[in-house]
């Protein structure tokens, strides 16, 4: 007798995934980004709803929060503090440092890697989240050109030999700053923008999961990106009837289904939303779903 790929599940994707072979956290993540002001600019306007929204996500289940020093600047680090220290013993927070805002508008976004920016950058994270190790600190771009590449993530390996980090990730990198920064030092997680419309960060992620390392696509519910919303809604949108979800929640499950390494950071300000995230991991879509979405975008 021959299945029907289309009505048969394919494999569960796992409950949790391992980080630096010893963080185990939950599948989905939250992306704390969008507690900010206009623009990733300042304080949220809602401080008291920020502050439940966090401490909702942790009683759903959520094991892993991602944040930057530079969201805000600085205010969504001390927002988490406020919301969740003492931090339970399950929760992993990823910090990230090396970009610095130089005005409200976004596009004032630059990037600083210099030994002594760094160093202090990440000192400075960890005196806002109130922990004395960072759990994953991220640096926030290849982009810097204040010092070399190697240099910047020398400086992070070192932080790490001196107990401030735990593990060292990457963010918006290249395949060859990877390579290049894999030669220094453990690389625990990768970060980049992949989504079901948008993949950019698709080799990083193959050479995540060649390396053991965690990624961590952003951007994981847009399906507006890479200009075919209208095709991407179209495929998504009946195999999110057969599974009676939302479009959020099928381009969550397919992050799972894609990537053992996948570890999704989908950001909301809502936790109706935030409950809806989470419960994408209990998904199982077929292999033709998977493949469906997958022939959404080029990978190459
Ligand atoms: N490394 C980097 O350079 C980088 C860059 C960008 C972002 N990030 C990280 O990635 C995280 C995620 O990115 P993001 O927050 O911009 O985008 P996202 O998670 O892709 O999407 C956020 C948008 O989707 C909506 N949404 C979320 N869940 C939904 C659901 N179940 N149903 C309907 N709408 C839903 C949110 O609106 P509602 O608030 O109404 O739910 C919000 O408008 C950030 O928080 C940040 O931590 C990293």
């Amino acid at each position: 007798m021959t299945t029907n790929p289309i009505a048969s599940p394919g494999p569960a994707a796992p409950d949790t995934i391992t980080i630096g072979g010893e963080l185990t956290v939950g599948r989905i993540g939250y992306g704390a980004m969008q507690l900010t002001g206009n623009q990733v600019w300042g304080e949220y306007p809602d401080r008291e709803a920020a502050i439940a929204l966090l401490r909702g996500a942790v009683d759903a289940g959520v094991t892993f929060i991602d944040t930057a020093d530079v969201y805000g600047p600085h205010t969504n680090e001390t927002l988490i503090r406020e919301a969740l220290h003492p931090y339970p013993e399950q929760l992993v927070i990823a910090t990230k440092g090396g970009f610095v805002r130089g005005g409200f508008e976004y596009s004032t976004l630059g990037a600083v890697g210099n030994p002594n920016y760094l160093r202090q950058a990440a000192h400075t994270s960890a005196r806002r989240l109130g922990v004395e190790q960072i759990d994953l600190y991220y640096l926030h771009s290849g982009r810097a050109t204040d010092a070399p590449f190697e240099e910047q993530v020398a400086t992070l390996a070192a932080l790490r030999e001196e107990g401030l980090i735990r593990h060292i990730g990457l963010s918006n990198v290249t395949l060859g700053q990877l390579r290049a920064a894999q030669a220094i030092a453990p690389i625990a997680a990768v970060t980049a923008h992949y989504n079901v419309g948008m993949r950019t960060g698709a080799e990083l992620l193959r050479a995540a999961e060649e390396s053991g390392a965690v990624f961590s696509p952003w951007h994981p519910v847009r399906f507006d990106e890479g200009g075919e919303t209208e095709k991407v809604t179209a495929v998504l949108a009946p195999i999110a009837r057969r599974h009676g979800a939302t479009l959020q929640q099928i381009a969550l499950a397919w992050h799972l289904h894609r990537s053992p390494a996948a570890l999704p950071i989908p950001g909301t300000t809502s936790l109706t939303h935030l409950t809806d995230n989470l419960a994408a991991a209990d998904i199982k879509l077929t292999a033709a779903d998977v493949a469906a979405i997958t022939a959404l975008a080029p990978e190459a």
